[in-house]
């Protein structure tokens, strides 16, 4: 019989596991026991750190609802989902618009709006704006009938699914007309804190983070024969643009309100103009499926 020692075990893993049917789960796999493996190897881990390890995950999947996805959150505040997202840009056979967080609160289910609506319920408070621009393929040909899927916090700094489950506010579904041209009344958004009341938030303060994402807000643009986009503008004066706890804000997503825009659709409000350009759509992409998913549908797929 083979003995097993902490150098050979690694190889006695990959050869019972390569008879994997399916050849890119294999590669996955194979890839994933590699590094974990090493990881454990390099840090020395001891079985009572290994069991904390898994009482975290454990806690993780157990705070997990159709509103509440933890593993995204987890995924987010370890730069993993930012690395996905630009792993993804880099396969587009154009660059448009680069990709930035989903994060766990998109929905589905959000209104059709008119152009030119506000996505908020009621404006109470904060600074009512005008936010539009222009959804263009990689050239600048306008794309017209895209839907553009917009979200953001209100006031208080939360997205309406953590208010209340059933409640819908400041998300909306537009069409960009002949033209490409998008057009949302909505409120400045503010930054504000992840939800720190669960293990990642623990992992977290551990780690002496302040939890905070700046001012932004979320896209989702899709026309037939055009690659998906999840994108994100971000305010340029928040002062966590360069520190964001998730990792999605970048330079060339940020963008300023202008006070006075003489370009804007609608006069008397302050602007925010953001243009988005679309990568075509290979076979590829196709092929692989939607980008943006509604978190909550995670919990219904099949494993
Ligand atoms: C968000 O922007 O909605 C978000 C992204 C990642 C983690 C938490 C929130
Ligand atoms: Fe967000």
């Amino acid at each position: 019989m083979h003995e097993l020692t902490p150098e050979t075990i690694t190889d006695a893993v990959l050869d019972q596991m390569a008879t994997t049917a399916d050849p890119r789960l294999k590669e996955i796999m194979a890839c994933a026991v590699k590094h974990l493996h090493e990881f454990a190897r390099e840090v020395k881990l001891t079985p009572a750190e290994w069991i904390k390890g898994i009482a975290f995950m454990t806690a993780v999947g157990k705070i997990c609802t159709p509103a509440r996805q933890e593993f995204i959150l987890l995924s987010d505040t370890l730069g993993l989902s930012a690395l996905v997202n630009g792993l993804h840009d880099s396969t587009a056979m154009e660059e448009g618009t680069h990709t930035s967080l989903l994060g766990p609160f998109y929905r589905e289910a959000s209104p059709n709006l008119a152009a030119g609506s506000q996505i908020a319920r009621t404006v109470k408070s904060g600074t009512e704006l005008l936010l539009y621009g222009r959804v263009t393929d990689v050239n600048g040909k306008p794309i017209s009938g895209a839907t553009v899927s917009i979200w953001q916090t209100g006031a208080s700094g939360l997205y309406d699914i953590q208010e209340s489950a059933a409640s819908i506010d400041y998300r909306g579904v537009f069409t960009t007309d002949a033209n490409g041209l998008y057009l949302v009344r909505t409120v400045r958004p503010i930054g504000y804190s992840i939800p720190m009341d669960g293990p990642v938030g623990e992992m977290v303060r551990a780690q002496r983070r302040h939890g905070m994402r700046p001012a932004h807000i979320h896209f989702l643009v899709g026309a037939p024969g055009y690659r998906e986009l999840v994108t994100a503008l971000y305010l340029r004066d928040d002062p966590h643009l360069e520190d964001d706890v998730v990792f999605g804000s970048s330079g060339d997503l940020a963008v300023d309100i202008n006070p006075r825009d003489s370009e804007s659709p609608i006069e008397g409000l302050p602007s925010i103009r953001f243009d988005m350009r679309l990568s075509r759509e290979t076979a590829a992409d196709k092929a692989g499926g939607r980008v943006g998913a509604d978190p909550s549908a995670i919990l219904k797929q099949p494993a």
